[in-house]
């Protein structure tokens, strides 16, 4: 089979340095020869083994009948959204690893390779090497999902890590995870928690059966973590993670979440540290599934890219369609409706008579201490309840300033 590589940036250049190595894997595996004919960039790579398969003109690869399969790795919506669709309305297969596309783009792509006898595929789009989309869409198929949980983000759940582990502050684990590059320069996607927000609608939609929009689902990042919220988690053995959360909740609606959350420090989730990714899931037949790996980097990230390619080589003639139904007006349930136990940590002029004060209101509240916290520090865990009931009950504390609010898993 012969494809095309449309961007030769990071996980481009896995790609096709995967299927010119792998010669004859590509063949056994995939029952016939794997070849990148052409790379669109605008970059020229003088002197390089790609120069001679360099194009500028999509319309090569949309005119040429030799091209089945095309890997979309250029990132961003525009121009891949136009290029990608192109390509299936020619009916060629198309393979991404670019989740801002399929969290904003999957139900148009996915109607256009209906519509023209292609796949759609991104395994690579949710947490790189990590097989959760074949699993999820096929071998999982059998469930009813009822939850998922995931580490969804290499690059805070590395930030996080440092924190936890060598008390780093939050700005200097953020220009460690900058300069080993897996921070961008503006690192606002990731710490912010939209990169995980996108992966945890790309894996609601395929869970729930529908759409889910990335502007649905309430998303809080890590910037306001600080080195005394992870004092107090370790003093109740939690561990503080970046989470992409999901439920299917009794009256049918789904919750959907990414924020910080307590997890408790004998879970599995919570010994997955630095770059790495896992995503916990639980289907009513299964009962647990925990997948672990690479969510991020070059080769994890295109051996999912090459192992979609080969998918579309194997099914060829077979049907091949991933697919969700349209968006659902109102299925996710609002976030303040959910049931949670809340940490809050925050400063009182007067912490004895605060403290008390606290108890009455919530009506009994764990509290934490820590090494060195100064006199006006409190900080304490609510009982389980609906998310508005607590905030309420904290905007009426006049004597307590909330710092910090922190879900528990
Ligand atoms: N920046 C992402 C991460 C990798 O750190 O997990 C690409 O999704």
């Amino acid at each position: 089979m012969k494809i095309a590589v449309m961007g030769c940036g990071i996980v481009g250049t896995g790609v096709v340095e995967i299927t010119d190595n792998k010669p004859d894997l590509m063949k056994n595996s995939a029952g016939e020869p794997i070849e990148v004919k052409y790379i669109l960039d605008i970059r020229d790579f003088t002197g390089t083994p790609y120069e001679s398969r360099v194009i500028k003109d999509i319309d090569i690869i949309l005119n040429d009948s030799e091209i089945e399969t095309v890997v979309e790795t250029m990132g961003g919506i525009e121009p891949a959204f136009t290029f990608c669709k192109k390509c299936l309305e020619k009916g060629k297969n198309v393979v991404t690893s670019n989740k801002a596309l399929v969290a904003a783009k999957a139900e148009e792509l996915f109607s256009a390779a209906r519509e023209n006898n292609a796949a759609f595929m991104f395994e690579a789009a949710v947490c790189g090497g990590i097989p959760v989309i074949r699993t999820m869409f096929s071998s999982l198929s059998a469930n009813n999902i009822t939850s998922f949980a995931g580490i969804l983000n290499g690059t805070t759940n590395f930030i996080l890590t440092k924190m936890i582990n060598e008390k780093m502050s939050f700005d200097q684990a953020l220009k460690i995870a900058q300069e080993k590059g897996y921070a961008e320069k503006d690192p606002t996607a990731d710490v912010e928690g939209l990169d995980a927000g996108r992966k945890t609608c790309i894996l609601a939609s395929i869970a729930y059966g529908t759409h889910v929009y990335p502007e649905e689902i309430h998303t809080e990042g890590i910037r306001k973590i600080t080195l005394e919220d992870a004092a107090y988690a370790a003093s109740k053995g939690y561990k503080i993670k970046l989470l992409g959360k999901a439920d299917k909740l009794k009256n049918g609606k789904i919750s959907a979440i990414v924020c910080p959350f307590f997890v408790e420090g004998n879970s599995l989730i919570s010994g997955v540290n630095g770059v790495y990714n896992a995503i916990s899931i639980t289907g009513d037949s299964i009962g647990d599934v925990l997948l672990y790996g690479q969510g991020a980097g070059r080769e994890a990230t295109a051996s999912a890219v090459v192992g979609d390619v080969m998918e579309c080589a194997r099914l060829k003639k077979n049907e091949k369609h991933y697919y969700w139904a349209e968006h659902q007006e109102d299925i996710i349930e609002d976030y303040e409706l959910y049931e949670n136990a809340l940490y809050i940590r925050g400063y009182a002029k007067n912490a004895s008579e605060s403290i008390i004060n606290i108890r009455e209101s919530f009506g009994g509240v764990e509290v934490l201490k820590r090494e060195d916290a100064p006199e006006n520090e409190i900080a304490f865990i609510t009982g389980k309840a609906k998310e508005k009931e607590l905030r309420d009950i904290l905007s009426e504390l006049t004597d307590f300033a909330p710092a910090s609010i922190i879900r528990i898993l």
